[in-house]
């Protein structure tokens, strides 16, 4: 049986863990992406955790996994310019790879990876129909359907992060408009979180953040916590956009059910419960009734217990 090399490349950090082909991950470490260094010092930290743990592991490892934010050219192995990795620009990340381990490499999209694992080895175990979206730094998805990833034609279908909520919306990353992403990423968050901490620099929102590039979502979640009217506000809004993306998700693919990963489950109750009623409300009706909106089981694992399901899928080894 294979052990693999998982690798998951986030917008602010790296992880990656050596994994055996039942999902078990065995060793694991992380670091920073740094990504305003670019794509070549990131590639240097990537391979620094990559030869740590295959120099300590135990046990031979056959091939290597790579969820990577997207979009990608799954084929050829090049990252193309996402609105989280500025100036990979046609990277080619595989071949770097392969040629510096000297292992067969296997990439895929970040959130099609996490899909992947939530199906196998956590929420989206006994479906066939299931949304995997994450919302991290960047807002992503991967599409279970009939039991399978769908993948489109170079690998990039389920950028549902780049779902259009408002046609006439503020300007993404990705070079669209009133991008789901755009509002209710980590980023997005943060940035419409300043917005308001402006408008009342009374608020505690405000208060908690003298220097606005120190207000994260996570101060977000402090001041809500606290019952902070403003943050209040600012996350009654979060949560009707990510409605607006969700029911636009069911009503798209019939989903069995909806797992929600990345960051933002940190916001717990504020987030699941309001969340589900919110998306019942908008989706059409036939369609969300006992439709599943739950979190990711795999934690903070799910990036590299996904970059193994790719690594695993291409020797055939996970049946999808
Ligand atoms: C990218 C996706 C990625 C997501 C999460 C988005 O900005 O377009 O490909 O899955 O961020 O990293
Ligand atoms: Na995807
Ligand atoms: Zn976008």
């Amino acid at each position: 049986p294979s052990h693999v090399l998982a690798i998951d490349i986030g917008g602010t950090k790296l992880a990656a863990g050596i994994v055996d082909a039942a999902g078990t991950l065995l060793d694991v470490a992380r670091t920073p992406t740094h990504v305003e260094e670019g794509p070549d010092r990131v590639l240097g930290r990537i391979l620094g955790l990559s030869r740590t743990l295959l120099g300590r592991s135990p046990v031979p490892v056959q091939s290597v996994g790579v969820g990577c934010g997207g979009p990608l050219d799954t084929e050829r192995g090049l990252v193309q310019n996402p609105p989280n990795l500025p100036g990979w620009i046609d990277y080619p990340l595989a071949g770097r790879l392969r040629e510096a381990l000297g292992l067969p490499v296997a990439l895929d999209n970040d959130a099609n990876a996490a899909a992947l694992a939530e199906f196998h080895f956590g929420a989206g175990r006994g479906t066939r129909h299931m949304v995997y979206l994450t919302v991290s730094t960047g807002i992503g998805s991967g599409l279970i359907l009939n039991g399978e990833l769908y993948r489109g034609k170079r690998g990039n279908a389920g950028e549902l992060g780049h779902l259009q909520v408002r046609y006439d919306g503020d300007p993404c990353n990705c070079g669209g408009r009133g991008c789901l992403e755009a509002y209710a990423s980590g980023t997005g968050i943060a940035r419409r979180a300043r917005e308001r901490a402006a408008r009342h620099p009374e608020s505690l929102l405000a208060r908690l953040a003298p220097d606005p590039r120190d207000l994260t979502a996570e101060t977000v979640l402090t001041a809500l916590r606290a019952g902070d009217p403003v943050a209040r506000e600012l996350w009654d809004e979060t949560l009707d956009i990510l409605a607006a993306g969700v029911a636009s998700i069911v009503n798209a693919f019939d989903p069995e059910r909806v797992v929600i990963g990345g960051g933002i489950t940190n916001f717990g109750e504020f987030l699941f419960p309001p969340l589900r009623e919110r998306v019942e409300g908008r989706a059409m009706p036939a369609l969300v009734s006992g439709v599943d909106i739950c979190p990711a089981e795999l934690a903070e694992h799910v990036g590299v217990l996904g970059a193994a399901a790719v690594a695993l899928r291409e020797r055939q080894e996970v049946l999808v």
